[in-house]
């Protein structure tokens, strides 16, 4: 087992007595490096707020997410954001509690972005999905925990809203089971909802903690931990109530899944937590549940070997890029997860894909909702670096001696495509500068014909809210207005490098395009083409999606 052997590794190293070596361990140790995922409105946004303020990063809740017109605070780096009320970028956030520091990944909740959700998570360890205890599992929860178990990460449960009237938590978790196919194990369990919520039933300690609604939540709560068979709480309950747990405690024990770490670092089992965000219920429980579940940031592959996080050697991985961070400079700001080694400001790294020697100068980190210069990171830590334009998603950056990238992020298959056009011609240079940019954020994906040039462009996107960011930021950043003509493509095949694509046997409405890393691939408009391409050419191998 990779970790057992990580551990050995890591005690060896300590026994040495290297001090600046365990200082350095200690401070990998303590990172936790998690997603948030949930349907818009299940509360995120609060709970994400919630946790910083029980780290201490905030004072008073209410500042990251202010009231509704101003939803969004901390990402609101796009206009169509806030006029559509959606976050289609994803913001990182770290804080300190209980001597761990913790990175939380925000992820747009629009399916439209799920590319970008996918690649959010491949910079985290774990997700943590919030659930309306109202409304269950809801379309978007069912599309991104999808995306989810993809990268088969550990997924924890928060069930939000108890204080609202909530469906029944068997219900709830039956739910989850059937429809996104992971078992459950309650960790906690809820006493009543809405008005008649009383708290949570921790299965571990056998205690309740009661709750108490203050002042809207904007301040950490007090908790009363009683005993279950505690006079005053028999006194509190009512009989139906009481009587209600004594039964629930019982049937989960015999009919409930166990327990199971190993499941759940493997993404099978989803411990579920139940609480109210608003008023700060059930948070800390959560979060200390969370922790002592959560590993220490995970070593990654570059396909050929694994990077030990513990390793002394810097390296890092681009998993998303980002422009106009700042609206006055319209700047661009590459995020890396680091997979090991410490960062330090200005150090110089290898960048694998540049095949060149930079400085790291400009580099910043998100703390509570502000943006702070950063000038030491470590294994599990995100970091914000400045990108002048050459950075790409899936970038390496390596500080070691020996040279490596790691294990490419894959795009994901376009299902709509467009063909676009600069509407004034004079403005060409603007035109291709501007989609080659937005398209190497990722934002959208580009393929031109075979030996052709810019002039006309395919643009293919996952979904169809992401032209619209497209024609918004041609127009505002760089002054050009398109023409967009819809394309009936459906489908898209990457074909494997050398393959000689005029030799093939192909239906007469598929497409032969390249995109912007050279690649050839298909287009088709309906699945008997890909199969007709497949059937008449023998050895023809057609990839869902690009490794690179
Ligand atoms: P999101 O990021 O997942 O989209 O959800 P967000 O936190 O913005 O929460 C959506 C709405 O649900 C907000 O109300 C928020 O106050 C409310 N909410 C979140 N957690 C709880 C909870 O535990 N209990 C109750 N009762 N409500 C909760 P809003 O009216 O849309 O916004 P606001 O005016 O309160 O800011």
């Amino acid at each position: 087992n990779l970790i057992d052997k990580l551990i050995i590794n890591r005690y060896y190293l300590s026994l040495q007595g290297d001090i600046k070596m365990s200082e350095f361990i200690k401070e990998v140790e303590k990172r936790r490096t998690f997603a948030i995922i949930s349907h818009p409105d299940a509360g995120k946004t609060t709970l994400t707020e919630k946790f910083l303020l029980y780290g201490g990063a905030i004072q008073q809740a209410g500042t990251v997410k202010g009231k509704k017109n101003s939803k969004h605070a901390t990402s609101d780096w796009m206009e169509i954001e806030k006029q559509r009320g959606i976050s289609v970028t994803s913001s990182v956030l770290q804080f300190n509690y209980n001597g761990f520091c913790i990175n939380i990944l925000d992820t747009p909740g629009h399916q439209d972005f799920s590319e970008d959700t996918y690649r959010t998570l491949m910079a985290a360890d774990c997700a943590v999905m919030v659930i309306d205890a109202s409304k269950g599992v809801e379309e978007q929860t069912r599309k991104l925990f999808k995306v989810c178990t993809m990268r088969n990460i550990p997924i924890f449960t928060f069930i939000n809203k108890m204080d609202r009237e909530a469906r029944d938590p068997y219900q709830l978790m039956e739910e989850i089971e059937q429809e996104l196919g992971i078992d459950t194990c309650a960790v906690n369990w809820p006493i009543g909802s809405g008005k008649e919520f009383k708290g949570v039933y921790e299965r571990n300690d056998k205690e309740i903690i009661r709750f108490i609604p203050v002042d809207g939540g904007r301040k950490e709560v007090d908790t009363k931990i009683m005993k279950f068979d505690d006079p005053e709480l028999v006194n509190e309950l009512d009989d139906e109530l009481y009587n209600k747990l004594q039964d629930d405690i019982e049937l989960l024990d015999i009919a409930g899944n166990n327990f199971d770490l190993e499941k759940v670092r493997e993404g099978k089992l989803s411990p579920v937590c139940f609480g109210s965000a608003l008023t700060n219920f059930g948070i800390e429980p959560f979060l200390k549940h969370f922790l002592t579940m959560t590993t220490t940031p995970l070593p990654r592959s570059t396909g050929e070997k694994i990077i030990d996080p513990f390793s002394e050697d810097f390296s890092a991985f681009v998993f998303k890029i980002q422009a106009n961070m700042n609206k006055a400079h319209r700047d661009r700001m590459a995020f890396f997860r680091i997979c090991s080694g410490k960062f330090t400001k200005g150090m110089e790294v290898y960048h694998y894909q540049g095949g060149r020697k930079i400085k790291l100068n400009q580099s910043k980190q998100l703390m509570a909702d502000e943006r702070q210069e950063v000038d030491e990171a470590y294994a599990g830590d995100i970091i914000g670096i400045f990108d002048p334009g050459i950075f790409s998603i899936g970038d390496t950056i390596t500080t070691g001696k020996t040279k490596f990238a790691f294990e490419g992020i894959p795009t994901f298959a376009p299902e709509h495509f467009s063909l676009i056009r600069n509407k004034d011609t004079m403005k060409r240079k603007q035109f291709v500068k501007g989609v080659e940019q937005i398209a190497k954020e990722g934002a959208i994906q580009i393929f031109t014909e075979l030996g052709g040039g810019m002039e006309e462009i395919i643009v293919g996107v996952v979904g169809v809210l992401q032209f619209e960011v497209l024609e918004h930021r041609l127009k505002n950043e760089y002054n050009v207005e398109i023409i967009k003509q819809p394309l009936p493509y459906q489908y898209i095949r990457w074909v494997k490098e050398g393959c000689d694509l005029s030799s093939l046997n192909l239906s007469s409405d598929t497409k032969k395009v390249q995109d912007l890393k050279g690649q050839h691939l298909l287009l088709f408009t309906n699945e008997w083409g890909v199969r007709w391409a497949s059937e008449k050419n023998s050895g023809l191998e057609l990839l869902e999606f690009s490794k690179n």
